[in-house]
């Protein structure tokens, strides 16, 4: 969203990520309980009433975040000099000046193409499922990286087939380029799926192309084999798993940073 939690009220960044690590668990409660099920029940039980709180406690550090941003317009020059940039991914991507998502939806409401509940849904959507489920998946990545030295060094020559010895930021060309680090990424998720249940069924084929996470862990993963070797500490043997809405370590994983 371009804004960065602790820095913008610590104390209210804290309780919401820890809301909605808590809403997960609720999620799960309830989906364990099929008289639950029914929203009536629901609302009347313990946990219902207590999400109705933490709902209310989100949507409003979300409003906060959402109307300072609308309050402040600073994305709309930004929008803008976005729009005029010719190389506009290396500009969205590395560039200095960074256009958050928040500010493309704030842009997006300003000519009348989404409204105020569309934007809190979308930054919800990102919250959510879009922080966890990656971070999760990059410890893990990390962890199989340090303790696989030689497919670590694959990861650091693909690297340095796209970047060379130049320290430039990666364009979405390089992205595509990264086939090695998708496999791992790929691998990863095989090994400790970060959603690990399917709660739908597809009715129709569909093909996917919602390929957000996906970069988001490419480029994540790049900057750091580019700039550190990884070490192992956590072993994937010692870790023990808890499943609440996404699968998680118990422990935290720990893996040493060694600069190249
Ligand atoms: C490693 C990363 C991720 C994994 C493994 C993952 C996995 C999944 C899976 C398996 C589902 C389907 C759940 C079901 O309905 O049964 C799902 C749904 C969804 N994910 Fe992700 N996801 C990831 C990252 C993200 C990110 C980064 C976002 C958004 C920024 C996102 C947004 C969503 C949304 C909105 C849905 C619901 C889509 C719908 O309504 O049908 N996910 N994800």
């Amino acid at each position: 969203m371009g804004t960065a939690l602790d820095k913008e009220a610590v104390d209210n960044g804290t309780k919401y990520k820890d809301a909605i690590h808590t809403l997960g668990s609720y999620l799960v409660h309830r989906g364990q309980r099929t008289w639950l099920y029914p929203t009536i029940f629901f609302n009347l039980s313990t946990v219902g009433r207590k999400q109705k709180t933490l709902l209310k406690e989100i949507g409003s550090f979300r409003d906060h975040v959402i109307n300072q941003r609308r309050k402040s317009g600073s994305y709309k020059n930004l929008y803008q000099e976005v729009m005029n940039e010719q190389e506009n991914d290396y500009y969205l991507l590395g560039g200095k000046k960074r256009l958050a998502m928040l500010d493309l939806l704030l842009e997006t409401e300003e000519q009348g193409k989404i409204d105020v509940e569309g934007i809190n849904e979308e930054v919800d959507t990102f919250m959510f499922e879009g922080h966890d489920t990656t971070a999760t998946a990059l410890q893990f990545a990390f962890m199989e990286l340090a303790n696989n030295p030689e497919i670590q060094d694959k990861v650091f020559e693909e690297c340095q087939q796209i970047f060379g010895t130049s320290g430039r930021k990666p364009t979405m060309n390089d992205l595509a380029e990264m086939k090695y680090i998708e496999c791992c990424i790929k691998e990863t998720l095989r090994l400790y799926p970060s959603v690990y249940f399917i709660i739908r069924s597809c009715k129709q084929e569909l093909q996917l192309s919602q390929k957000f996470a996906m970069m988001e862990m490419k480029m994540v993963i790049a900057a750091v084999v580019r700039e550190y070797r990884l070490l192992p500490i956590t072993k994937p043997k010692d870790v023990v798993f808890t499943a609440d809405i996404i699968l998680r370590p118990i422990d935290p994983i720990y893996v040493k940073f060694e600069k190249r």
